[in-house]
Formats: structure tokens, C-alpha cells, sequence
């Protein structure tokens, strides 16, 4: 699949060679356009090194005067061949372009010819964004459809702080492939997911938890965010950047987990449970230090409460999917936990395979479903599994409706 990347006049024009990177790591072929301003800051040469494609710079200059005569008009054939259109940085110029119209140079002319999905990704100075202008001009390509990915809060090179920044690439990218598939399949849906591990206090210094950091749910917010879904993140503590464009609920223990998405729930659509909950904690915490005294300490646990049990009696007619982190016997175990907790879908995750599972990128799951189906999902990256996942709970929904 073809991918038109529009690279405007911005100081993050330097990041949308990381997001061609990254754009070819999801399979697309990234045809870079840059513009006139562009160009003052990253060279073409960058993105041809990179993509090993030509670059397009100006709406003449790569055309012969036989080419201008012949019947394929460059901005066109390129607007036929592409299946996605992404503008990163999107500047406040390119916005007011597009959203009046104006073609005078190669993007902004096949931004206009160009008829399939388009990613626009701002980022300028957080006046410039704030500007009424720029906010009417926002709200018009939003009415059209368009994707907007961004922009982030933070420190800008402008020396301002807030909203401005470039949106991560990794963020843009995993929109632009969504779009490439063509996915707006989650929109008006509202996914509830809890990502993370959960952290049970033993004294006021330590704590029990595990090692999951939080990579598999925020591939599922990710996902679910760029199929047009609104997102709650439930998450306990990770070290992770949180997926632009995704409310994020930030939990420490299991019981806070509890009450973040029981309290979240009538909200939902999909729930998806992928945090690796603590199963016990200690119900009086000492107030100070367990000190280092007797040769041996036990700890009196008790457990905690079973969340995705709780949803599962109150689910309705939501979707309920739950994992199962297991170490043998994953089929049999996660079919016992969808029927003694009521989800409909269990993820099940094998988690003493090398290199998959807590930590790492990637994943390789095994769905078991409600209509008796079980999947396995071969090892790909866990935004991949992410969209695997999605894709076959929207079909479970189906078959679940068309069987009551
Ligand atoms: O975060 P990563 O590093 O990316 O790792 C991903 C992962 C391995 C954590 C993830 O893929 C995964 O397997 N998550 C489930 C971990 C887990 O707690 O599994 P479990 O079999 O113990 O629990 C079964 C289900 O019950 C899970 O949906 C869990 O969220 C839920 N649960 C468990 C205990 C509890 N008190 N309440 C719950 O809701």
C-alpha cells in the first residue's frame, strides 16, 4: 500500500523522517512530498535515502515540459496511486490552505485532488494553534473527515510551553495505518481499557507488583483510538507515554483499579481488561517501616476483589473481554476464566515464552471466544495484536447478536 507523506515548512519537519521510518515498519511504501519551506529545514535527500522513492518538491520542478503536455499530471497520478494522505507537520499555513482551498504549490493541489483518507498532524507555536483562524480552519477539515493526530503539550522550540508539539510518530503512524486498512470501524464506540500492573503496599517503602509494563493495553488504546474510538485508559503505574488522544486514568492499587472502571463502565461499549492485577494485598498496612528484626516475616494477604468478574456479572449487553496471563494449559485455563468470570472473549497469553508477553514489543495470543472459537494469533508486534484483536471482537459481537 502507498502512503503520500507531506512534509511542511515547521522545526519538526526533522520528525516526520522518523515517521517515514517508521510508516515503511508497518509495510506502507512512503512517497514524500516536501514543501517549498520544507526544504529549509530537512533535504530531500533524507527522505529519499530513507524511503528510496524520489521526492517531490515543487509542482514543476520534477517535470519535463514533455511531461507538463502529456495527459498525466503529476499531482493527480500521485493523488490516483496513494491510498493514504499524511501532512506532518501540519503548520497553520497548510491548514488554511487546505481548508480554503488554495493550490499553489504540489501539496496543497494534491490535497485537493486527493480523494481517500487524509492524517493531518499540526504542529506551530500554541498562539498560532489557539488563533481563531486556526481553529475554524481546524474545524473545517474536521467536518471533512480528516484525521487529526495531535498536537501535543510541552516545551516547544519556540520557547513556549503548551499545546504545539508535533504528536509522537509512532502515534501518527499506527492513524495513518489504520486509515491505509481503512478502519473508522470503532467509531461511536467507547473502549474502557485497563493496561498495566497494579502496586499493593506491604509497608509505606515497598510493595508487591509484576512485571507487566503496560505495553499490551496502550496498543489497544492506541488501536482503538485510531479506529475512531473514544478511549478511557484505566492504567496503573507504567513508564510509558500515554496514546495522544486517549483519557487516561491513572491508578496505583487493584481496589483503585476497581472503582476507576466500575465507575467508568456505564460509559462503555468494549471493556478489555489486559492489566495484570495484584490477586492479593495486605489489608492493614503498617503505618511505618517494617523493620529488619526477626529472621523470618510472613505476609497475611488477603485478595483482591476479581474486577473482570464483577463486570462480567453487571456487563449487560457490553462486549467483556478479559486475558489470561498463564504458564501451562492456556486453552483450558482461559476457557475457565471466560465462563467462571462471563466474558465473552479471553485473551490468552503464554507468558514464559522468550521474548514475548510482560515487556516486551511483542506478543502471541491465543483468542478464545464465547461461540467456541479459539485463535491462535501468530508473534507480531502488540499493536498488531492489538488491531487482531479488535478485528475479531467486532465480528464476535455480530455472532453474539445473531445468535440471541
Ligand atoms: O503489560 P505488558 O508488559 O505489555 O504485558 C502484557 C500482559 C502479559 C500483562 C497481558 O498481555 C496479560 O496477559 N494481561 C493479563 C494479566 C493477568 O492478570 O492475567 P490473569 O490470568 O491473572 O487474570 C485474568 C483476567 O482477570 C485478566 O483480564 C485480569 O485483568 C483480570 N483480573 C485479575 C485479577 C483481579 N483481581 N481482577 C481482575 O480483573
Amino acid at each position: 500500500m502507498n502512503v503520500v507523506l507531506g512534509v511542511g515548512g515547521g522545526i519538526a519537519a526533522y520528525k516526520a523522517a522518523e515517521l517515514a521510518r517508521l510508516l515503511m515498519r508497518q509495510g506502507l511504501q512512503v512517497n514524500t512530498v516536501l514543501t517549498h519551506s520544507a526544504g529549509e529545514f530537512i533535504t530531500p535527500l533524507t527522505f529519499a535515502a530513507l524511503t528510496g522513492r524520489k521526492v517531490i518538491t515543487d509542482l514543476f520542478a520534477n517535470r519535463s515540459a514533455e511531461d507538463i503536455l502529456s495527459s498525466s499530471v503529476e499531482h493527480i497520478q500521485v493523488a490516483q496511486e496513494n491510498q493514504v494522505l499524511v501532512v506532518a507537520p501540519a503548520t497553520a499555513d497548510l491548514l488554511a490552505k487546505f481548508a480554503h482551498g488554495l493550490a499553489d504549490d504540489f501539496l496543497s493541489t494534491l490535497y485537493l485532488a486527493f480523494t481517500g483518507p487524509i492524517v493531518l498532524a499540526p504542529a506551530m507555536n500554541t498562539n498560532m494553534w489557539n488563533h481563531p483562524a486556526t481553529v475554524a480552519n481546524l474545524s473545517v477539515l474536521r467536518a471533512r473527515g480528516h484525521r487529526i493526530v495531535g498536537p501535543d503539550a510541552g516545551d516547544l522550540a519556540c520557547g513556549t510551553v503548551g499545546p504545539g508539539r508535533l504528536a509522537d510518530p509512532e502515534q501518527i503512524a499506527a492513524v495513518v495505518a489504520a486509515a491505509a486498512l481503512n478502519k473508522e470501524d470503532l467509531s461511536g464506540e467507547v473502549v474502557l481499557i485497563s493496561a498495566g500492573p497494579t502496586q499493593e503496599p506491604l509497608d509505606p517503602v515497598r510493595y508487591i507488583t509484576n512485571r507487566s509494563s503496560g505495553k499490551m493495553g496502550y496498543a489497544l488504546a492506541e488501536a482503538a483510538n485510531a479506529r475512531g474510538a473514544q478511549v478511557i485508559l484505566v492504567s496503573g503505574p507504567v513508564h510509558i507515554p500515554p496514546p495522544p488522544g486517549v483519557e487516561v486514568v491513572s491508578v496505583r492499587t487493584a481496589h483503585q483499579m476497581r472503582d476507576a472502571i466500575v465507575g467508568r463502565m456505564e460509559e462503555a461499549t468494549i471493556i478489555i481488561k489486559s492489566a495484570a492485577v495484584a490477586d492479593y494485598y495486605v489489608s492493614t498496612v503498617p503505618a511505618s517501616k517494617i523493620k529488619k528484626t526477626a529472621a523470618r516475616v510472613s505476609l497475611d494477604l488477603e485478595p483482591t476483589p476479581d474486577i473482570l468478574a464483577e463486570l462480567g456479572s453487571r456487563k449487560g449487553d457490553r462486549l467483556l473481554i478479559g486475558f489470561a496471563a498463564e504458564t501451562s494449559d492456556l486453552i483450558s485455563e482461559s476457557r475457565r476464566k471466560m465462563k467462571a468470570k462471563k466474558a465473552d472473549m479471553i485473551v490468552g497469553n503464554l507468558v514464559n515464552v522468550d521474548g514475548t508477553g510482560f515487556e516486551s514489543d511483542l506478543n502471541e495470543v491465543t483468542l478464545v471466544m464465547a461461540t467456541g472459537e479459539t485463535i491462535p494469533v501468530a508473534r507480531a508486534t502488540k499493536r498488531e495484536i492489538a488491531h487482531i484483536i479488535f478485528d475479531h471482537a467486532l465480528r464476535l459481537r455480530l455472532a453474539l447478536h445473531a445468535s440471541q
